[in-house]
């Protein structure tokens, strides 16, 4: 008896039938059990019936374009991989099949054996659609840009040595996902991954925050506290937005980066740290420290290997990928959003100044607000079809000098307040700037500073 137990349903739509033919010889000739069905209209009640693996189809059919049985496919709530065989291929029609999640592209004349190793590569994913789009994957971080595939492999390659890494990149980059991965790949992996970030913590109890204190060194110390670099042990600290320490605790950095040792504050005995440092900033450290406000020498030190993140606006392949990758934690699995053509070139023009977690808030709201509605340019936010004022482009002309800060500051506070899902204190220290002054400024521009902020229009 034949063992069926590897045998995968495939679909094949196409109006042409020599064409499915074909296809259906070379595929059943590699025991696959493949079907064919010249109306696409009868897809989505085929796909009812039984459970298929697989459906390969084309870009023109009289009755149905391609991208529409995809639609309608995906509109149904099928999750079934789906592979494009075309002679009509064009660049704009590859971004729109990666937009709709096709797991392949293939152009005509397709060769069996090219179809056949393709087929097999598409079934082989087994896992969810997001494995299937993501090119590049290290730790808990996808991508499908070359730039960052060279970053995941230096990752690899300096996870195991002790060297101190810096990394560099805008809000919300994933810097602090790649200094986790770091960690994990590391033979540090087993202990601790201790996290500072310096900017959340005021700078007086910074020091006591890294190296501990002892009892009664100062008012308020009323007991012995074990600082961070204790408790790493022999793992990894993490110093987030490290170019926010003030000069004199750069100074008692420094001496563990350079010496392995410190001291608790108040305390004489000269501890040992076995800790690995990465650090992590949005700064430009080179200009600080030309400028006198951050020591060289520990900039120095901390620059033995720095790994520089490239903004989400500069990596558009990863758009779709991760917009997938946010819908499958925050939606029910076998569901997705769909975005209309315009909506999806509105977020490709958009500049994302807060990168990935600015997109991961955008799809978590959608998630919540437009479950299985098609997501049209509507429901982006205002700021998103206002390119300029915070994209980095000159203030309009037809303003005032006032009414263009006026106007930029209020979508400052708004983008803010948006990226921190309305958290005050969050979005004030995101700004640089004082709680209570944060929060006079968004009053008087009218911003809702109670209730987390929803998206407008
Ligand atoms: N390539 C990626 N794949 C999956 N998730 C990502 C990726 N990059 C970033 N994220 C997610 O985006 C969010 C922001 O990432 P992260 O906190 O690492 O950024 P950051 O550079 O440290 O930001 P900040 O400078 O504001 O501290 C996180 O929720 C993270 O999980
Ligand atoms: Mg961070």
């Amino acid at each position: 008896m034949t063992d069926f137990s590897d045998k995968k349903n495939i679909l094949i739509v196409d109006d042409i039938p020599a064409f499915c033919r074909q296809l259906r010889q070379m595929l059943n000739r590699e025991t696959h059990a493949a079907r064919v069905c010249t109306d696409p209209a009868k897809v989505p009640a085929m796909l009812e019936k039984r459970p298929y693996h697989l459906v390969i189809t084309t870009l023109v059919m009289k009755k149905m374009a391609g991208f529409d049985l995809i639609r309608k496919i995906r509109g149904s709530g099928h999750s079934v991989p789906i592979m494009l065989i075309t002679g009509h291929g064009s660049r704009e029609s590859a971004i729109e099949a990666q937009r709709l999640g096709v797991s392949d592209y293939l152009y005509k004349p397709v060769a069996p054996r090219e179809l056949i190793a393709r087929v097999e590569k598409v079934l082989g994913q087994n896992g969810s659609e997001v494995e299937r789009m993501a090119s590049f994957k290290l730790d808990k971080l996808v991508s499908n840009d070359p730039a960052m595939k060279s970053i995941f492999d230096m990752v690899e390659a300096i996870a195991i040595s002790n060297s101190r890494v810096l990394i560099l990149g805008e809000t919300g980059t994933g810097k602090q996902l790649i200094a986790q991965a770091i960690h994990s790949l590391s033979p540090r992996k087993n202990e601790p991954f201790i996290e500072i970030n310096c900017a959340a913590i005021p700078g007086n109890l910074l020091e006591s925050e890294f190296f501990g204190h002892e009892r009664g060194s100062f008012t308020g110390a009323v007991d012995q506290r074990i600082g961070r670099f204790e408790e790493a042990g022999g793992g990894t600290i993490f110093l987030d937005e490290i170019g926010e320490i003030d000069y004199a605790l750069q100074a008692k950095l420094l001496r563990v980066l350079e010496d392995g040792v410190f001291s608790r504050v108040g305390g004489s005995r000269m501890l040992r740290s076995r800790a690995r440092v990465i650090a992590a900033t949005n700064r430009d450290l080179r200009v600080a420290s030309q400028k006198g406000d951050f020591r060289a020498d520990l900039f120095y030190r901390l620059h033995v290997i720095s790994l520089r993140l490239p903004p989400l606006r500069d990596r558009l392949a990863d758009l779709p990928l991760l917009t997938r990758y946010f819908q499958d934690k925050y939606l029910p699995p076998g569901h997705h959003l769909e975005f209309s053509q315009g909506a999806f070139k509105v977020m490709r023009d958009y500049g994302w100044p807060g990168n990935v977690r600015e997109l991961e808030h955008l799809v978590e709201r959608l998630c919540v607000m437009h479950p299985g509605k098609l997501v049209r340019e509507e429901e982006l936010p205002d700021y998103f079809r206002q390119p300029g004022s915070l994209s980095g482009q000159s203030a309009p002309e037809h303003l005032s000098f006032r009414e263009a800060v006026n106007d930029f500051e209020k979508r400052y506070l708004e983008k803010a307040l948006d990226l921190h899902h309305g958290n005050m204190a969050a979005a004030a220290r995101h700004a640089r700037m004082d709680r209570a002054q944060f929060f006079r400024l968004a009053r008087r521009h009218g911003l809702d500073t109670k209730r987390p902020r929803r998206a407008a229009g």
